[in-house]
């Protein structure tokens, strides 16, 4: 749980700036590659099925392990941390995570991204570890959509009861990630805005996008943010806002009327790629530098192996280095090569 521990220096005047000239600011951590649903659009059941070979508990970064690296990360210019997975809930103790993270030095935020299932049993312990925000996938509220879109497991009230809970224990802001797909739920998108409209939970709606290769993603299913944009402020006239910092992926808009905020995350219509500031370590120690990465640096491996603290932040430092991603500037062409069959799955790597 949380405790003090020695400073070190975080001058950030060295950390490495990738080949786009990009700082490395921000690390998500996927602790677990199970999940409890099975969405279509990032585990389909036909090859997540029962079957399916997931990761080993030994395989997984140990807390200790993923400690050790976060802090070398913080050493590299990281001050974001996010869990995510997979379903982070999943994993046994994951409070104890939390209070180490929040303690390192340098970290100013430590963020968690769910499904909601279990969270009311865990948002207290969360947030008495020092987590301060969380941020809760729902998609729709409609029962039969939602259902639909989790691939049958678990139900809206259940999301909805955890978020209550998170509300009622402290954490704020709450954000819910919404992934909006043509013919599947756009039409419940604005019973989704009223519902938390007037209420401090900011609604993020998500561009569908062609993550891993599994979910049969085709442009024509994406609804560009621009078209939810015009049809909710037709509706609740909305103001857009300033970036808050760079690298800020969700564009953000209040409300006219001062009934809260709402964001879209359109890494489809309009990449963000040039401000991207984000690694990811996937639950078995693979450092990826992009979402729709078909490799990564195994990390796990240099740490199992005994490399030294120093030796380990140089293979994080040259990774970043080194890196030139800018996959969704790039799409329409990449799509179209060999390299696009190979892409890791967003299960596996966080989201
Ligand atoms: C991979 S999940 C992991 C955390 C947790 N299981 C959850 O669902 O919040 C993280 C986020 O990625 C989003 N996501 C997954 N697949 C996606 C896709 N193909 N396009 C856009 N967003 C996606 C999910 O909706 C969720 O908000
Ligand atoms: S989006 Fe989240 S809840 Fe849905 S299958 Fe993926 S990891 Fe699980």
């Amino acid at each position: 749980m949380a405790r003090s521990e020695t400073v070190i220096p975080l001058s950030t005047l060295n950390a490495p700036r990738d080949t786009l000239r990009r700082p490395l600011h921000d690390l998500r951590i996927s602790v677990m590659d199970r999940c409890n649903f099975r969405c279509p659009y990032c585990m389909p059941r036909d090859t997540f099925h029962d079957k399916y070979r997931f990761l080993g508990s030994g395989e997984r970064l140990s807390f200790e392990e993923i400690v050790r690296l976060a802090r070398l990360f913080v050493r590299q210019g990281v001050r974001q941390l996010r869990l995510t997975g997979g379903e982070p809930l999943l994993r046994a103790n994951l409070a104890d995570l939390v209070g180490d993270l929040t303690s390192i030095s340098g970290v100013e935020d430590v963020a968690l991204t769910t499904n909601g299932i279990l969270l009311a049993q865990h948002a207290v312990e969360l947030k008495a570890a020092g987590l301060k925000r969380i941020t809760v996938s729902l998609d729709s509220l409609d029962p039969e959509v939602f259902k639909r879109m989790s691939g049958g497991l678990g139900g809206v009230e259940d999301v909805l009861n955890g978020i209550d809970h998170a509300r009622r224990a402290g954490l704020a802001p709450i954000k819910i990630n919404a992934v909006i797909q043509r013919g599947v739920n756009e039409h419940t998108v604005l019973d989704l805005v009223e519902h938390f409209r007037g209420t401090d939970v900011i609604v993020r709606f998500i561009e569908y996008m062609d993550v891993g290769n599994r979910n049969d993603w085709r442009p024509e299913l994406v609804v560009p943010s621009r078209e939810l944009l015009a049809l909710i402020s037709e509706r609740w006239p909305l103001e857009p806002q300033e970036r808050q910092y760079r690298g800020e992926v969700a564009e953000r808009y209040v409300y006219a009327d001062g009934q809260g905020e709402l964001g879209f995350i359109s890494s489809v219509t309009q990449p963000f790629c040039s401000d991207c500031s984000r690694a990811r370590l996937s639950s078995d120690g693979v450092l990826y530098t992009c979402l729709f990465a078909s490799q990564g640096t195994s990390l796990r491996d240099a740490l199992r192996g005994g490399a030294s603290d120093d030796a380990l932040l140089e293979l994080i430092g040259t990774v970043w280095l080194k890196r030139a991603d800018r996959y969704s500037e790039q799409r329409a062409q990449l799509r179209e090569t060999s390299a696009e069959q190979q892409k890791i799955e967003m299960y596996y790597i966080g989201g």
